[in-house]
């Protein structure tokens, strides 16, 4: 491989506010070169080429793990910074409560002092990149400028990235313009570090109006591949209030019953809460006949057809999935997913060049490398790979993948399922009785926070609708877009909470989860499709033992009660919880959410103590 690089994009391209925007960051950036990306397999081997040379990548054992690379990130780069995420409305109340704020006139001010000469003695790169299928009514185009090798490969896995994209651009397409930069510029002589990134400082900044992102100073997921929560949520957000549209941190998938009816559904869980597990759920094989198949395990982006329904796409074309916890029982299908062309960021590397993470098997290998690249000492209580390490492969690799998930119609949603992690008051599922009241639920919904981003893990933090850190405006508006949303639909879907993460006093999970959620599943989807039964209790609709499919699994009508029972006083605590969320949002609050919150509590009221879906009778 040489190490040339196209000064120039070597592809035609018509577009002129494109071409004068490259020019105008690279006056800005001063990299050494500019390469345009052209998407080939060429290229992406090249990146992981180079990446290697720098000692960024760590090939892995060609017979164990084909085409595939691990890496360490630095240590102070291993999650998304939502406290360094900034959304630059032009006015603060645009922003809304939940989102940094700063004046774009000032930020701008800020960041291009930063950017003046960041690319120094680095190539930059111009990555051409669709969300969702190119052409789809539902796709949208970015183009994004990084000074990261790390960058341009992991987006080569996770959007369509290339000269097609240029063509579908054409003369005056439109485009969300993301600059990203590690923020580490290379002075004459300098020697490279492996994880380039800027340890004191980082940006990540949206200006919804513009439509534009600039990051600066991380190089990892969220933070970098501006593809992902930057554009295809916040960006997208945006986009999607003033269109009638929806865009949302949602798994898509597909359920297929024995009579070869398919229903799909759309889930939001907070990061590191199951997504990408439930969306390659493989049902319990006593559950005869039924299937699930994948269209998305993160994002969903939403549009109401002319039919009234509404269609899915998921706007990427790969996975960034956690690795902890993933296993041949847990998610055999992510395990099959990430057999080959897979890059691995700080997981364990084995001594015959393999990956390794807490939870892939019971007992560590030996002699494994940690994510810090050090010998890694299990007596030391450390874990080997960091908690959010996490995996880039290509959807397509994917066995339960959808034979509709590359559809540019999208595919018909037939139900929203919200859902949290709660130790306790949430039960295991409900129903919510109409759209209002369901929205009420998924805006109010809570959950412990994860390794997913900096913060307090295990705290229960108010997150609606799984969107605190990804939503570009203000989360009020959001509420009522919501709430419009379903007015203007003539049969909205049904709308659900879950919890897999219910605790006894011991702080054993009460519920098996992973596949056993297909039981669950199952009583939604026949739900919808008006086949399952169920009873009202204050929260919602709820089905009776009876009502779920058990077999295989030994599960008794006690631990049933356990997991779906209503205590008052915890749901005292939680309305109390949705009180103080609505006061830091008052100015833009449906005041229906007010009411529905007064409802709830008579309902509650009226009922026994602890509620039971099976009460004693006596
Ligand atoms: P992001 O990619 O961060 O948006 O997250 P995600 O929602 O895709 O997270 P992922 O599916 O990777 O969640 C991983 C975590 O959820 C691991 O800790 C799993 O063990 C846990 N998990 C997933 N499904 C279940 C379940 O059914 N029960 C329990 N108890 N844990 C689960
Ligand atoms: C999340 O944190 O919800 C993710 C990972 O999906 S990242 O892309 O890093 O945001
Ligand atoms: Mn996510």
């Amino acid at each position: 491989m040489t190490e040339t690089i196209n000064q120039t994009a070597t592809y035609p391209i018509h577009h002129t506010v494109l071409k004068n925007w490259v020019h105008q960051i690279a006056d800005l950036c001063k990299p050494d070169h500019i390469h345009w990306c052209d998407g080939s397999q060429d290229e992406y081997n090249e990146m992981c080429e180079r990446l290697v040379r720098k000692g960024t990548f760590i090939k892995l054992n060609e017979e164990k793990r084909p085409n595939s690379y691990a890496c360490f990130s630095d240590p102070s780069d291993v999650a998304r910074v939502e406290d360094r995420t900034f959304i630059c409305s032009r006015k603060k109340e645009d922003a809304g409560p939940t989102n940094n704020w700063v004046d774009p006139k000032e930020m701008k001010q800020t960041l291009s002092k930063l950017l003046d000469g960041c690319m120094q003695g680095r190539t930059m790169y111009v990555i051409p990149f669709s969300m969702g299928p190119i052409g789809s009514d539902i796709a949208h185009i970015g183009i994004e400028i990084t000074d990261s090798e790390y960058v341009v490969a992991n987006m080569h896995l996770m959007t369509r990235v290339g000269n097609k994209v240029i063509d579908a651009l054409g003369a005056k397409g439109e485009f969300v313009k993301c600059v990203h930069t590690n923020g580490a510029p290379l002075l004459p002589g300098q020697a490279d570090t492996k994880w380039p990134c800027n340890p004191t400082t980082k940006y990540i900044v949206h200006y919804p109006e513009e439509r534009s992102i600039v990051s600066y100073g991380s190089g990892y997921g969220g933070n970098a591949l501006l593809g992902k929560k930057c554009f295809a949520l916040r960006i997208a957000t945006v986009m999607a209030q003033e269109e009638g549209w929806l865009a949302e941190h949602m798994l898509i998938l597909g359920v297929e019953s024995p009579d070869k009816e398919k229903t799909y559904v759309a889930a939001a869980f907070p990061s590191a809460c199951g997504k990408t597990n439930f969306a390659m759920l493989i049902p319990p094989k006593e559950i005869d006949g039924w299937k699930v198949t994948t269209v998305g395990d993160d994002i969903a982006w939403i549009k109401p057809g002319k039919d009234g329904k509404l269609y899915a796409i998921n706007p990427e074309f790969g996975y960034f999935g956690v690795a902890p916890g993933t296993n041949n029982k847990s998610n055999p299908n992510a395990m099959k997913t990430i057999a080959k062309n897979t890059i691995f960021t700080n997981v364990a590397i084995t001594d015959d060049g393999d990956v390794w993470w807490e939870g892939m098997t019971k007992e560590a290998p030996k002699n494994l490398t940690d994510w810090r690249g050090h010998r890694w000492d299990p007596a030391a209580g450390k874990p080997a790979a960091h908690p959010n390490a996490r995996f880039t492969a290509p959807a397509s690799q994917c066995p339960s993948i959808d034979s509709e998930w590359e559809n540019p119609n999208g595919v018909p949603i037939s139900a929203f399922i919200f859902g949290g992690r709660r130790s306790n008051t949430i039960p295991l599922i409900y129903q919510a009785h109409n759209w209002n009241y369901g929205v009420y639920l998924a805006a109010t919904m809570g959950s412990e926070m994860t390794a997913a981003a900096f913060g307090e893990i295990g705290k229960v933090r108010r997150d609606p609708f799984a969107m605190l850190p990804f939503c570009g405006y203000h989360m009020g508006d959001y509420f009522n877009h919501w709430l419009q949303f379903g007015r203007d639909i003539p049969n909205p879907p049904r709308i659900f909470g879950v919890n897999w993460f219910r605790k006894d006093e011991n702080g054993n999970f009460l519920w098996p989860g992973f596949g056993d959620n297909m039981r669950v599943l199952r009583w939604i989807v026949e739900k919808v499709r008006g086949k399952s039964n169920a009873v009202e209790s204050p929260i919602g609709w709820m089905p009776h033992f009876e009502d779920i499919d058990w077999s295989g699994l030994d599960f008794t009508k006690q631990q049933f009660d356990q997991i779906m029972h209503i205590d008052r006083e915890q749901w005292k605590t939680e309305l109390h919880s949705h009180a103080e969320l609505f006061g830091r949002m008052y100015d833009k609050l449906p005041k229906e959410f007010i009411f529905m919150r007064e409802l709830l509590l008579s309902s509650l009221w009226r009922s026994p103590e602890k509620w039971s879906v099976e009460p004693e009778v006596d």
